[in-house]
């Protein structure tokens, strides 16, 4: 079987009232098009359409980063004058003798397997086109599928073209539709807009086959809360939360503790070993690695990170692009900007902001410090409110710490500069060249006592 998807993705999507097309607005830190794209990758088809339109230029350079490896082609759709109006746009982009398949960009969670199952459907039945269909308990504001006595589907009706007895079928069209490639050239060029919306309705083609004497055939699915389009912000939320809970069910089966599955986000990919815990409310993006027994606690932000066996992130740390590694403490509120490393059993606390610094071994840094642009050895002890004055105001100079270095409270540490293995610096000082080793240095006017002092008061009036 050669096959085609087809992704319409031209809607306005005027129910999300926003200046941003639809098929853009995120799930998961992933625009809803990229994450269809790649459904639709995954079943390697010989090309992947899509179909843009309101603000096409946006939409296709998503699509273009999205559809890496595979054949794309993107094709504009003028005017939005309805689903079949969509699918005929991209109907130059289509081989005569391939199965199609048509998605919807604004349904982002489209179950991989169900559309296997459709395609396989198709194959081995007599009928022209396989719906996707679900039935629901509230089928409000979907198409549905009309059947005669027998249950030989007849045609779709959309909801506003509905009659009352119409709107009591439960059996939904969830738009998703594989058919033979020449059945769409066929039918697509006859289907008219005489209808509530005055739109060309792709769901039209059931009624068309069906009154040539061909046969229209469903495959029903009972994943409704993944074949759920998205048309406001409201179905955005519950697309979101939706796949928060799929993501976190599938960590908790693969063993990682999550304190609540409902509180927590994965906006990326996430590795981990065994005996991983992660308490409420973190939000995890990118590509992040946890090792062994990694405890993270409540409210961290964390993204592109590799951490290590045994760290414990406390909470309400804020870090990206940064290696742990083993038994590493940080926290809490540390923040880690991009392209830090930290080596074993290094300590990083409260309100320490660290940005392209390695720290050895066994080093710490407490309290309320800025390291920056720094190579600081094993063993080192940066004492609370040590600055490292890496920004001359034009250029970022490196600050090197050497092993077992004791740097006091309250430091500068004037870049460039260097303090060799052993050194001490007394609390207050400010560096500004290099300290030898095991040399102290300090820099400390003498201070003056004065008695009895009458500090300035306010008159009483
Ligand atoms: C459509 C179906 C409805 C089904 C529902 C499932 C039709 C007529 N109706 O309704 O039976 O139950 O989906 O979610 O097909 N689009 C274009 N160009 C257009 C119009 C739409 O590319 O001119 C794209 C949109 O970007 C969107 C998709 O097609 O990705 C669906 O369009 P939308 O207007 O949301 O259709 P629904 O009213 O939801
Ligand atoms: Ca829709």
């Amino acid at each position: 079987m050669k096959l085609e998807i087809v992704i319409l993705a031209a809607g306005l999507g005027k129910r999300m009232h926003s200046a941003l097309p639809k098929v853009l607005h995120q799930v998961a830190g992933q625009s809803m098009l990229s994450h269809v794209i790649a459904t639709a990758k995954a079943l390697k088809p010989q090309k992947i359409v899509v179909v843009t339109g309101h603000q096409g230029e946006l939409v296709q350079a998503e699509a273009e980063r999205c559809a890496t490896g595979t054949t794309l082609c993107c094709c504009k759709q003028e005017q939005q004058r309805g689903t079949a109006d969509a699918v005929k746009a991209a109907l130059p982009a289509l081989d005569s003798d391939s199965t199609v398949l048509v998605l919807y960009a604004d349904t982002p969670l489209t179950p991989l397997t169900d559309l296997q199952q459709l395609l396989d459907a198709l194959q081995t039945s007599q009928a022209q086109l396989m719906l996707l269909t679900c039935t629901l308990d509230d089928p409000t504001g979907y198409g549905r599928i009309v059947r005669n006595e027998s249950g030989a589907i007849e045609g779709i009706v959309e909801q506003k073209d509905c009659s009352a007895d119409e709107l009591n079928i439960k059996e939904i069209n969830s738009g998703i539709i594989a058919l033979p490639c020449s059945v769409l050239q066929h039918y697509l060029p006859r289907i008219e807009c005489n209808n509530a919306q005055h739109e060309y309705y792709l769901t039209d083609l059931t009624s068309l086959i069906v009154k040539d004497g061909g046969q229209v055939a469903a495959m029903t699915s009972d994943n409704f809360a993944y074949l759920r389009g998205v048309n406001s912000k409201v179905q955005l939320a519950q697309a979101e939360r939706t796949y928060q809970q799929l993501q976190a069910r599938k960590l908790l089966d693969e063993g990682v503790t999550l304190a609540d599955p409902q509180r927590f986000d994965l906006r990326g990919t996430l590795e981990h070993g065994q005996d991983c815990f992660i308490d409420v409310n973190c939000v995890l993006s990118g590509h992040c690695v946890l090792g062994n027994n990694v405890t993270i606690g409540a409210g961290c932000i964390i993204s592109d990170c590799v951490i290590d066996d045994n760290v414990v992130v406390s909470p309400y740390t804020v870090m990206e692009q940064s290696h742990l590694k083993a038994a590493v403490t940080v926290g809490p509120f540390a923040r880690l900007r991009p392209g830090n490393t930290l080596e074993e059993k290094a300590h990083v606390g409260n309100f320490v902001e660290l940005k392209k610094a390695h720290l050895g071994k066994g080093t710490k840094a407490g309290h309320l410090s800025y390291l920056g642009d720094s190579e600081i050895g094993a063993e080192v002890n940066i004492g609370a409110g040590t600055i490292t004055c890496n920004y001359d105001g034009a250029n970022k100079h490196q600050t090197i710490i050497e092993d077992d270095v004791f740097v006091g409270s309250d430091t500068q540490l004037v870049a460039p500069v260097t303090v060799r293995k052993g050194a001490t610096i007394a609390a207050g000082t400010t560096v500004t060249k290099e300290v030898p080793a095991e040399a102290l240095v300090l820099t400390r006017t003498r201070a003056l006592y004065k008695t009895h002092y009458q500090r300035p008061r306010k008159e009483k009036k």
